[in-house]
């Protein structure tokens, strides 16, 4: 499957298997991780891979009833280590990359995953602090998603978006200058 197929047939999957992933591909995933770009290749972060049962249904808690975390057998948490990350985003000495670079880091595992037909979904409405205590992650690191990993219960979830599901082509590129 090349990268432009990938990029298609991703959707936010919210329903999966109790099916394991085989360690080979979860180590294959783990690893593009490492591979994104990150600003001044600073790499300011650290994943969680949540396997444990407890932890999985209690963060179902922390993320409004979300009960697919619950259901997927891993989820990886993304964690930006605020003071490893570069600070100069856009000229502005106080804003870190680490929102940014996490975002990168975590898009890319979520097209690799489709690629050995794996899901995935975003996750950004979590309560930090709970997650915060139940990980043991310290103040000074900002959680800045996450993501279950796992077997959809249907395949044919992975398919291209509805055309209505994404704002039109000229509605968002302009060229040469900004256009509203
Ligand atoms: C930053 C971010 C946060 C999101 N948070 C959630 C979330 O908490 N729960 C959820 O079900 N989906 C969440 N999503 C998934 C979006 O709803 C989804 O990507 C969007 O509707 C497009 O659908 P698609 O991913 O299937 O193409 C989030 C996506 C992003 C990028």
């Amino acid at each position: 499957m090349d990268v432009f197929e990938c990029i298609n047939i991703r959707r936010s999957i919210r329903e999966y298997l109790d099916k394991p992933i085989p360690e080979e591909h979860l180590n294959r995933l783990l690893n593009v991780l490492r591979a994104a770009p990150s600003a001044a290749n600073r790499q300011p972060w650290k994943f969680i891979v949540v396997t444990d049962t407890e932890k999985r249904r209690a963060m179902v808690e922390h993320c409004g009833g979300q009960r697919f975390l619950a259901q997927a057998p891993v989820t990886i948490i993304g964690c930006g280590l605020t003071e490893q990350a570069w600070h100069g985003m856009g000229g502005n000495k106080t804003a870190g990359s680490e929102d940014v670079d996490l975002a990168i880091a975590l898009d890319h595992l979520t097209l690799a995953a489709a690629a050995l037909g794996l899901g995935t979904c975003w996750v950004g409405a979590f309560d930090e602090a709970c997650f915060k205590k139940l990980f043991n992650v310290p103040a000074n690191v900002k959680i800045v998603a996450l993501t279950p990993l796992g077997y959809p219960k249907d395949k044919a979830s992975f398919r291209a978006f509805a055309e209505e599901a994404r704002k039109a082509l000229d509605e968002i590129i302009c060229y040469d200058s900004y256009q509203k």
